[in-house]
Order: structure tokens, then C-alpha cells, then sequence
């Protein structure tokens, strides 16, 4: 038996998690449930990663303490993941005991080997918010095209590259002051000590092709040194010694890997060191996107091996996952959250689509809409599960719901069973696009299998029981294997079939064996078809998402952690008018917008918005909000709106406009 531990990056916990990050969970958790269905000892750990200024700001921002956000935040995602079927064994928090005492080791390990170096740096400072500031965090003027409030690192309107430093009018993002330049100590891990060690580890079948190639790059450019401290404000842990230094976001993230599992330790039989020591021969694989190769590649294994613990078997990356053969986008609806999704569609269909699409290379996967629903409705709905609708009514009405107890001919089962070897592999390899066309190619067969021996016109003729019996029992024991072989990307749907089987477990090796002289349950419909409305809903859906947020654009609600500081000319533009809701109705097809009719002072105004979630319409007739009367009117799915009404509260159930009695009128300015 194998010894396995698996991981997935950790999601921020200052994010919703998308479809995006889901293509990794899911093939992370494909593979860990087939190889535990091969008996191996295999587990998954996870945790949110909570550390860093963008975390400690938005708890600002939303007014409530870093804990409660990251706490919030924790819970939303372990729903999420749990609707999909994505099964950790343990599902942790970077901002743990665990995760401070092992980052305290691991720095303490590579400080007392001489791998840190302290140094005097300049950065950008926010004077009036007493904070450094990271890149993202200041803005400015283009040097190249003068665009206005562009990012330190680059400019989208003419896509330029540059450093904060070259802004022109640079300001703080978080306070809007001018930042100044300041000193201070920083600590750097020596990731130059490590290159020999890297460049073998590297080298030595750790690494996917294309990474090796392009670590070759980095290393070429030369390794630097790693700026691994961050100073006060910071949500994070101090770095042992000092009070005002903690470790950079990057230092504990990976740590928290580890953490999640020793926390998993102390409630199993697991042992953390025989896991983490040097000498480990268990195995350690970790998952990650494309972007992050770097930090997983070169500082995670430098760190471990200084602070002599073992370092991992293989680093597994993945593309990006693209919508309609473009990058995900808000404003075009493909902008999808996992539970947008699931409030529209069966997380079995997602987790199909994407293991068809998932090989072991680094590629991008697209999502295509239309060949989502095609592939899901062709492959799983009219070939697998049609199987199974088409042969168990007979076994249950003729044969009293048992499989013959015999079959006068094994060879096709054989077939489906021998080919558990080629599929086993294409799994293991991370070849899931190849698992599936094996599978289906098998469905292909159990169909051609059913309509040469057409049991509906057996059925008919007299005297030929026997011959139906064993060609239903044939086709459900062919239905048996094909659902064992797809049980790590459908779990849900196995267990339905475990049920309507009446066979509790299944592993891989009962592939080898048949069902026969066995009661099997009723069947229930096991997958319904994609249906093509239910995808454009949730792409609504999606967009509604983005009115629900303000309707920002773009740009800054995926990019800038605080809305951006606008000139007082930019301010006495807007027009604020207290507005009286004399009409509110639901709106067809919307699952977060209402469709209000405002007064402001004779002037009557169509707007919808994202409040929902908070009030029922009738509870809004008669009462007061304030509403943005000269915003350029927008046209929606259901109609114009022509303003935005303002409500104040952290979302969901809570969210408030202002009370009828307290003395505004309609069409009031707010000064
Ligand atoms: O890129 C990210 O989303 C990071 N939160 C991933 C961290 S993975 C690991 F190192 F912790
Ligand atoms: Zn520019």
C-alpha cells in the first residue's frame, strides 16, 4: 500500500471560489478518489490562505476584525467544495497554531543553517495611513499614454509595463495620499544557497516537462534572494524575535500544507513525521495552477530541504480555464462563481466536462458552453445511464429485480473488465480526458451490445425468458463497470448507483468480479440532460452577481481591494436624490434583482437592483432610499435601468435603506 498526501493550492480568503479555481480541486480530487479506490492510504489536505495586506484591508473595508472575515470566508468555501464533491480530509486555515509553530520551525531551521540575510530597503510608504505599500496598492498616471488611476505594474489602456516608480502623480490606493519613500529592514531567505540543490531537484523527474524548461529560464536570469518579511500593519504571524516584522504571505502559505495536516494527524492514525522528515519514502504531491510555479518550484523546495524536511515527489501544474474560448470576463456573464453555478446545475456535469478536457500538459482548458451541455447529454445522459434505463425495468418486472445467476456468455464483460489496466493508468497519469474515452468508447460498446440484442423485442416472444434474463443481467453488469471507472470523477452519481445496485462499496478491484444471482433496487433516473436554458440563467445569474456588486467595472473589482479615490469634481458630479420606492416587483428570471419604480419628486425612475436578498418587493412599497439620479441609464436582460438605489450592509439578509419616517421627500437632494 502506498502512502500519499495531496494537496491543492490554498484559496484566498478574501475571494469567492469560481469556476476557474474548481478545475484544480476537482482533478486534485479526482485523482486522490481514485487512488483511494485503489486502497492506498491517501490524503487530501487543504486550507484558506488569510494571511496578507489585501486580507487585513478588506476586513477594514467591511469594517469587522480579519478572524470573523477569514472565519466567514472558510465556511463559504468548504460549502462550495463540498456541493462539488470535492472531498478533502482536512480542510484547515494558514492563520493557525499549527501553521505559526511550523513557520516559526521552518524559519528558525533555515535562520540557525545561515539562510537569511537582513537588509536595508526603500518602498513606497502611505504617510497618512502609516503603511508600506505593495505595488498593487499604489496608482497613477501612465507614463506612456497618460491614462489616469492605472496600477504600479502596468497600464490597461495601452497595456505598457513599468514600475510604481514611474507613475506619474503616483497615489495610495488605500488613503490617496502621496507616497513617500521610506526604509526599512527586511529579512531575505537565500534561495541563491540552494542552487545547486535546485537545479538536481529540478532536474529530477519532479517537474512536468514544460516547467523544467522553464526553470532552465529562471535559472539563466539568475536566482534572487527573497524578500520574505513584511512590516507592521500586516495580518500575519511575527517572525520570531521582533514585533513589528512578520512573514511574508508566501513564506506561511506552503507551510499551511503542512499545518492542515498535522492538524489531520491529531485526529487519525497518521504520523506527521513519517511524512515531513528527510527521509520520508512516502510520497508528497502538490497541485497549482500555472502561476505560481515559481514559489512551488524553487522557494518551497529550497525551504524545505534547509530546514531538513523532505521535499516533494511532484509538483503537478494546470492551465487556465477559459469561457467561450476567452478569459473569463464579469461584464459577459462567464464570470462564474461555484455557487452561481450550483444554483443552476448538477456539479456532476462540471465535473465531467472538466476531466474530458484534462490531460497531464500545462494547456489552458476551455469551457464551451454549447459542447459543455453536447458532451455532458451525449456522453453520460444518452450512452452511460441509458444502459441502465434500458435494461433494469425488465429485470424488475420479469425477474423479480435479480440478475441471472449465471450468463451463457462472459466475453463482453471480460472485455470491459480487462480494460481496467489501460484506464487504471490513464488515471494515474492524470490523463483523464483519456480515462473518459476509454470509458465512453466501452458505453459505445454496451449500446451496439443492447440494440443487436434488443431485449424489448426478447421481451415479446414466448418462451425466451432465459435469453432476456441474461441479456439484461449482461448489460447491467457492463453498466456495474462502467460506473466503477467513472466513480472518481462522478461520486455522487456512483453512490446512486451503489444504491440502486445494492452494492454499498465499491472499489477498483471489484471491477473483477460480476453481479449475478443479486437483488438489485428499482431504478430511479440517475441524470437528467443539460438543458440549454439553465446554462443561460446561470450566465445571467453571473452578470447579476456583478450589478449586485455595485456594478464596478471590471477591472476594479477583480484588481483594486479599495474602491479608488475620486476628485471632489468627480463627487459634485453625482446626484444624490432621496427617492420614495412606490412600486417593487420580482423579476422574472432574476434571482438577486427587484424591479423598482422610484419617485423623486414627480419624476418617476425604473431601476433594478441587487436587493433581493434582503427584502421581499412588498416590504419596499412606501419606503425611502437614496438613489444615484444622473447615472447614464443602463440596458439589462430585463428592461433599462436609469439609476441605482444606495443600501449600506455587509450583504445577503443585511442590507438597509433608509426608513420612511424620518423626514426626506422625494426628490430631496443629499448634500
Ligand atoms: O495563488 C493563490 O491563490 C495562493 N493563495 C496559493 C497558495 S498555495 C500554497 F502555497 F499555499
Ligand atoms: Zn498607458
Amino acid at each position: 500500500m502506498r502512502k500519499i498526501l495531496v494537496t491543492s493550492a490554498l484559496p484566498y480568503a478574501n475571494g469567492s471560489i469560481h469556476i476557474g479555481h474548481l478545475v484544480e480541486y476537482i482533478q486534485t480530487d479526482i485523482w486522490v478518489r481514485y487512488l483511494k479506490m485503489q486502497g492506498h492510504e491517501c490524503t487530501y489536505v487543504c486550507a484558506d490562505d488569510t494571511h496578507g495586506t489585501p486580507i487585513m484591508l478588506r476586513a477594514q473595508k467591511e469594517g469587522v476584525t480579519p478572524e470573523a472575515l477569514i472565519a466567514k470566508s472558510s465556511e463559504e468555501h468548504q460549502t462550495d467544495f463540498a456541493d462539488f464533491g470535492v472531498n478533502f480530509d482536512f480542510f484547515h486555515s494558514t492563520h493557525s497554531s499549527e501553521n505559526q509553530e511550523l513557520s516559526e520551525l521552518v524559519y528558525n531551521r533555515l535562520n540557525d543553517g545561515g539562510h537569511i540575510e537582513k537588509k536595508t530597503i526603500t518602498q513606497a510608504y502611505d504617510p497618512e495611513k502609516e503603511m508600506f505599500l505593495p505595488d498593487r496598492f499604489i496608482k497613477g498616471e501612465c507614463p506612456k499614454c497618460h491614462a489616469k488611476d492605472q496600477y504600479g505594474d502596468g497600464c490597461e489602456v495601452c497595456s505598457a509595463t513599468y514600475s510604481t516608480t514611474d507613475l506619474i502623480n503616483p497615489y495610495s490606493a488605500v488613503s490617496g495620499s502621496k507616497p513617500i519613500e521610506k526604509e526599512s529592514e527586511h529579512y531575505f531567505f537565500k534561495l541563491q544557497d540552494f542552487e545547486a540543490m535546485l537545479k538536481n531537484w529540478t532536474q529530477g523527474g519532479h517537474l512536468q516537462e514544460e516547467m523544467s524548461n522553464k526553470l532552465n529560464e529562471w535559472f539563466e536570469q539568475g536566482l534572487k534572494n527573497w524578500d520574505i518579511s513584511r512590516d507592521a500593519p500586516y495580518f500575519g504571524f511575527n517572525i520570531p524575535g521582533t514585533t513589528d516584522k512578520f512573514f511574508y504571505v508566501w513564506l506561511d502559505a506552503p507551510i499551511g500544507y503542512m499545518a492542515s495536516f498535522k492538524a489531520y494527524c491529531k485526529q487519525s492514525e497518521l504520523s506527521f513525521d513519517d511524512y515531513w522528515n528527510a527521509d520520508s519514502e512516502h510520497e508528497l504531491y502538490h497541485f497549482i495552477g500555472k502561476d505560481i510555479i515559481y514559489f512551488h518550484s524553487l522557494f518551497w523546495p529550497a525551504m524545505l530541504h534547509g530546514a531538513n524536511l523532505r521535499t516533494p515527489t511532484a509538483i503537478f501544474a494546470h492551465g487556465f480555464l477559459t469561457v467561450d474560448g476567452a478569459k473569463m470576463s464579469k461584464s459577459r456573464g462567464t464570470f462564474i462563481k461555484a455557487r452561481t453555478y450550483l444554483d443552476h446545475l448538477n456539479p456532476q456535469y462540471l465535473r465531467y466536462y472538466f476531466a474530458a478536457k484534462l490531460t497531464a500538459k500545462i494547456d489552458d482548458i476551455d469551457l464551451n458552453m454549447e459542447d459543455f451541455a453536447q458532451r455532458v447529454n451525449t456522453d453520460l445522459v444518452n450512452k452511460v445511464v441509458n444502459i441502465a434505463s434500458r435494461c433494469s425495468g425488465f429485470i424488475k418486472k420479469r425477474f423479480d429485480g435479480k440478475l441471472a445467476a449465471s450468463l451463457p456468455d462472459t466475453s463482453l464483460v471480460e472485455e470491459f473488465q480487462a480494460a481496467q489496466s489501460v484506464i487504471a493508468n490513464d488515471f494515474e497519469s492524470r490523463n483523464f480526458s483519456k480515462a473518459c474515452r476509454h470509458i465512453i468508447a466501452l458505453a459505445d460498446k454496451a449500446n451496439q451490445y443492447i440494440d443487436a440484442e434488443k431485449p424489448w423485442v426478447i421481451a415479446k416472444q414466448e418462451g425466451s425468458d432465459e435469453h432476456l434474463h441474461a441479456v439484461c443481467s449482461t448489460a447491467i453488469n457492463l453498466f456495474r463497470l462502467l460506473m466503477i471507472y467513472l466513480k472518481p470523477i462522478l461520486p455522487q452519481m456512483a453512490d446512486n448507483v451503489a444504491t440502486f445496485l445494492n452494492e454499498p462499496t465499491q472499489q477498483w478491484s471489484d471491477s473483477q468480479t460480476m453481479l449475478l444471482d443479486h437483488a438489485i433496487e428499482p431504478y430511479k433516473p440517475l441524470m437528467t440532460r443539460v438543458d440549454t436554458k439553465q446554462i443561460d440563467a446561470m450566465m445571467d445569474a453571473s452578470k447579476e452577481d456583478l450589478v449586485a456588486e455595485n456594478s464596478a467595472p471590471e477591472t476594479e473589482l477583480s484588481k483594486d481591494p479599495l474602491s479608488p479615490e475620486i476628485s471632489f469634481d468627480d463627487f459634485a458630479k453625482i446626484d444624490l436624490r432621496v427617492a420614495k420606492i412606490v412600486d417593487a416587483q420580482h423579476v422574472e428570471g432574476a434571482n438577486k434583482l427587484l424591479q423598482l419604480t422610484l419617485d423623486i419628486g414627480g419624476d418617476s425612475k425604473n431601476v433594478f437592483a441587487g436587493i433581493k436578498s434582503a427584502y421581499a418587493p412588498e416590504d419596499l412599497i412606501g419606503k425611502m432610499t437614496v438613489m444615484v439620479a444622473n447615472l447614464a441609464p443602463r440596458k439589462m436582460r430585463f428592461g433599462l435601468s436609469e439609476g441605482m438605489v444606495l443600501a449600506a450592509g455587509p450583504g445577503k439578509k443585511d442590507l438597509w435603506i433608509l426608513s420612511p419616517d424620518d423626514g426626506a421627500q422625494p426628490g430631496m437632494r443629499i448634500k
